[in-house]
Parts: C-alpha cells; structure tokens; sequence
C-alpha cells in the first residue's frame, strides 16, 4: 500500500513539473523554423521576423497567396518569452546598434532564385527589431524587388523601420508606398485584407 502512494506520489509530481514547464513554452508553431525548402519556383520569398505571432500569420498567408517559399528570420539565442525581459533586450539592441546572431544564413545561389522579397516585421522600439538588421546586412539584395509589411501597436506608418529597410537593402527596388501595415490586435482577423494586398500588388496565383 505504502508501495503504491508513493509510486502515486511520483507520477502526480512528474505530471505538475512537466505542466509548468509547458506553461512557460511558447506554442509550438511560434517557437519553431519554419522547415520549407527553397525552391524558388515562383521567384517570390517571403521572409518574416515575429516574436508573439502576428507576423508569422500574415507571412503564411502571403507565402500561401503568391505559392513563394517562406523563411523566418529567429534569433540563434531566442528572446526570453516574457514581454517585458524581451522589450528591455530589444530595447539594448537597438540603442547599442547590436546585430544579435540569426539562425539563417541564405548563400548567394538561393537568393538568386528570387526577384521579390516580402519582408515582414514588427515594428520594435520604432524601427525594425534588430534581428533583421542583420539578416539585410548577410545578403546581396541588389536588384530585388522588396515589400515591406509590418505589424505594431500604434507605429502605424512603422516609423523608422522603412528608412532603414532602405538603407540596409542597398540597390533593391524597396516598395515602400505598398508597404502593409496592420495593428498588432487585428491581425487574426485580416486574412483577406493580407490576400487581397497581394492580389492587388499583382502577386496572386
Ligand atoms: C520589444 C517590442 C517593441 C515594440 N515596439 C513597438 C513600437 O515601437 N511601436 C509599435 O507600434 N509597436 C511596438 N511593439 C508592438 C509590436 O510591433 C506588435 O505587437 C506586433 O503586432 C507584434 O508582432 P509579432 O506578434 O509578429 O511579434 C513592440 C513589441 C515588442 C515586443
């Protein structure tokens, strides 16, 4: 009897440890690369940074809209899961001009299977989150066609991310006038808005 309340004891235990631990994790599906091959077949690639999700949602949906490949952009060291610890690191990138490490690095011959690169972001501190910084300065986008779209939370025109953008991505064609922006709280509900966009740009299937 003794045997078997403490092998209870055990299993309950192992069962509240490893429901913390899942608390403390971000959903899968915002957690991980994304694992798609680069076939360029459509010239298009999507490229996305997103930390809580919202650009994730609409690059999968821009990737699924123009049938481009699709890439996220992730920190090698990820951003802690909590806001406020990941805005003060943002923030320290951002003021120390710091290019933190990413865990993607295109060579020359994938980048040159496309023509157009949607380029999604959350607008951070006014400006692009620092991870991009350094995905533009690894690659030669000469002569690409870039679109910007961007999500925030009051930056509605992405305040200086665009500037940046078309500093970092020297001799590309930087549409900022189509530029896509959409707040933060109505992503989930702008599916067609997003399809549409592309659409519109000429982009669709
Ligand atoms: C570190 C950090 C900095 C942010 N800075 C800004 C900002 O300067 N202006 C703004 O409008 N929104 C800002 N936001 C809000 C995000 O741009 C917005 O929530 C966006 O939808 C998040 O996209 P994501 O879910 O793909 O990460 C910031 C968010 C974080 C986490």
């Amino acid at each position: 009897m003794r045997k078997i309340r403490i092998m209870t004891m055990i299993v309950a235990m192992t069962l509240c440890i490893s429901a913390l631990a899942g608390c403390r994790k971000k959903p899968s599906a915002v957690a991980q690369n994304d694992e798609i091959a680069l076939s360029g077949d459509t010239k298009v690639l999507v490229v996305y940074f997103s930390w809580s999700g919202n650009l994730q949602k609409m690059s999968h949906w821009i990737a699924e809209e123009t049938g481009g490949d699709i890439i996220r952009v992730l920190a090698s060291d990820p951003y802690p899961e909590d806001y406020d610890e990941t805005a003060d690191r943002a923030k320290k990138e951002k003021d120390e001009g710091i290019r933190p490490a990413i865990t993607i690095d295109l060579t020359a011959e994938e980048i040159a299977k496309y023509d157009t690169i949607f380029l999604g972001f959350p607008v951070w501190w006014y400006d692009l989150p620092m991870p991009m910084w350094t995905f533009l300065e690894s690659v030669d986008l000469e002569g690409k066609t870039v679109i910007p779209f961007f999500s925030h939370e009051g930056s509605s025109t992405g305040a200086s991310s665009l500037d940046t953008i078309k500093r970092l991505a020297e001799g590309a064609d930087v549409k900022t006038d189509d530029a896509l922006s959409i707040r933060g709280g109505k992503v989930a509900g702008s599916e067609e808005t997003v399809r549409n966009w592309v659409r519109d740009l000429g982009y669709g299937k």
